[in-house]
């Protein structure tokens, strides 16, 4: 029911075809009785800035922000929260009395994530992609306590940033850059692929080969991607009988740690994943 009273949360990104936040987060409203609606607002590059001022005098309660803002509205937030501002990523932001708080729940999201998985520490984490959401996972990599860390990206000045970045805050972590170019070439004994690209939203494209490793070099297959459900990337991981995951559980928890900080409280999640499912499996 639409009332005066309903407090307006949203999804900023672009595009946003693939998301099922706004299904979500209107369950959880519905299931938990919260006066709420959440919306996609679906902004195009050229009209960021402007959009982003404009958001600034509509009476918001929180919002999203997603690919490929993270990064740029950590300069639009009035206040910023001690981890987004070492990630240097925003994808929750809280309003108070006009004031923008910018937070990253992405990171204890996929920490979460990588818990109830038990991923060992000793095996090597190549990471694809270095982008606000590459920028999460790396950090996430680091808290959780892998050891050693590759990340390749097809800018390498973003790259290598992360990796500058990451060796600041951990110093004792073996880290290294690798050139996308070369990254089919890697060589450690036994590694995870984590992508946090773009590449398999579009369920034709593949961010890597994964076909001329083995299974015992390749021990993880984790694609940040929830919609289509299975990646390119996953799909080959299955054929290799590689174990893999897919972004929705990410999704579930991050949009779990960003109700803490709107409302105080946290949906089940194993409510949302029954909800989640329902729209994007096919099988
Ligand atoms: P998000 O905030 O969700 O991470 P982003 O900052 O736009 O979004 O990052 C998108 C990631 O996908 C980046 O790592 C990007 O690589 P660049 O840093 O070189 O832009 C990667 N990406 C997007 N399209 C790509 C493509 N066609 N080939 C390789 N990498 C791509």
């Amino acid at each position: 029911m639409i009332s005066q009273e309903m407090k307006i949360l949203g999804l900023i990104g672009y595009p946003l075809k693939h998301s099922i936040s706004f299904i979500l987060h209107n369950f959880a409203f519905k299931q938990l009785k919260i006066p709420a609606i959440y919306l996609n607002i679906p902004i195009p590059l050229e009209n960021i800035y402007k959009a982003l001022e404009g958001l600034k005098y509509l009476p918001f309660y929180g919002l999203n922000v997603t690919i490929p803002y993270k990064e740029l509205v950590t300069s639009y937030v009035d206040e910023i929260s001690p981890l987004a501002q070492k990630v240097k990523a925003v994808n929750t932001i809280t309003i108070k009395e006009g004031k923008w708080y910018g937070d990253n729940t992405d990171v204890p999201g996929f920490i979460k994530t990588l818990e109830d998985l038990e991923l060992s520490k000793d095996v090597s984490y190549l990471v694809l992609g270095a982008g606000g959401a590459g920028r999460a996972i790396g950090f996430s990599l680091a808290e959780y306590g892998a050891q050693k860390i590759y990340i390749t990206n097809r800018t390498k000045e973003k790259g290598e940033n992360l990796i500058k970045d990451l060796k600041y805050y951990y110093p004792h972590l073996k880290l290294e850059f690798i050139p996308w170019e070369e990254k089919e070439n890697f060589s450690e004994d036994s590694f995870v692929i984590i992508n946090t690209t773009s590449l398999g939203l579009d369920g034709k494209t593949s961010p890597f080969k994964i076909d001329k490793f083995s299974k015992n070099k390749i021990c993880f297959v984790y694609d940040i991607i929830y919609n289509p459900y299975k990646t390119p990337l996953i799909i080959q991981a299955e054929n290799l009988k590689i174990p893999w995951k897919n972004g929705l559980d990410m999704l579930i928890y991050q949009g779990i740690f960003a109700w803490k900080n709107w409302f105080g409280i946290m949906p089940p999640f194993d409510l949302l994943k029954k909800e989640g499912e329902k729209y994007l499996c096919d099988f």
